[in-house]
C-alpha cells in the first residue's frame, strides 16, 4: 500500500503513468472515489504509461460503458459504471475475465462489490482534501 499526496493534475498524471509502465495483460485497476476525485486524470496517466498516442481520447466514458485505447503491448479498456443500476451483475457474468487480454481501468469500482477481492485488482481510492489536493491510495506492489 502506497499513500500518496498528489498537488496538481499534472502530479496525479504522472502517478498513474508510474503504475501504467508496471501493468500487465489481466490486471484490473479499480478506482474509486467521488466525483471530480480525479479518477479519469489518473487514467489518462494510466494510459501514457501503457503507451497510448493520444491520451487527450481518454476521457470519462459518460454516455458509454467502456472506451478501448491502444497502447503500444497492452489495451487499455477503461470503464465507467457510474450508470448502471447494478454493475456486480456485470462481475458475475465474468465481464471483466473477457477483457484479459489487456488492461482494465474501471471508474466508480465501488459500485462493483467483489471486484475488489479478486487477486488480479489493484485498488486506487482518492480522497478531495483541497482545491487541488487529492490524497490518493494505492494498494498491492506495484508501485
Ligand atoms: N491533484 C489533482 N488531481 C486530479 N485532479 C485534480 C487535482 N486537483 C484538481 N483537480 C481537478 O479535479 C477534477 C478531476 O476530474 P476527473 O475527471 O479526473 O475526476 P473523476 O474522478 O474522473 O470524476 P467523475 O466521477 O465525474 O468521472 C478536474 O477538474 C481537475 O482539474
Ligand atoms: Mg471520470
Amino acid at each position: 500500500m502506497a499513500m500518496i499526496i498528489s498537488h496538481s493534475v499534472k502530479e496525479t498524471m504522472a502517478l498513474g503513468a508510474r503504475l501504467g509502465k508496471k501493468l500487465k495483460a489481466g490486471d484490473i485497476v479499480a478506482l474509486t472515489g467521488v466525483f471530480g476525485a480525479g479518477k479519469t486524470y489518473f487514467t489518462k496517466g494510466i494510459a501514457k504509461g501503457l503507451g497510448v498516442k493520444n491520451v487527450n481520447k481518454v476521457v470519462s466514458p459518460s454516455f458509454v460503458l467502456g472506451t478501448i485505447h491502444l497502447g503500444k503491448k497492452y489495451k487499455l479498456y477503461h470503464f465507467d459504471t457510474h450508470r448502471l443500476p447494478d454493475a456486480t451483475e456485470l462481475l458475475n457474468l465474468g465481464f471483466t475475465d473477457c477483457f484479459s487480454d489487456g488492461v482494465c481501468v474501471m471508474e466508480w469500482a465501488e459500485r462493483m462489490r467483489g471486484l475488489k477481492a479478486q487477486p488480479n485488482v489493484i485498488v486506487v481510492s482518492f480522497k478531495i482534501t483541497g482545491k487541488n489536493k487529492r490524497i490518493i491510495k494505492i494498494s498491492g506492489k506495484k508501485i
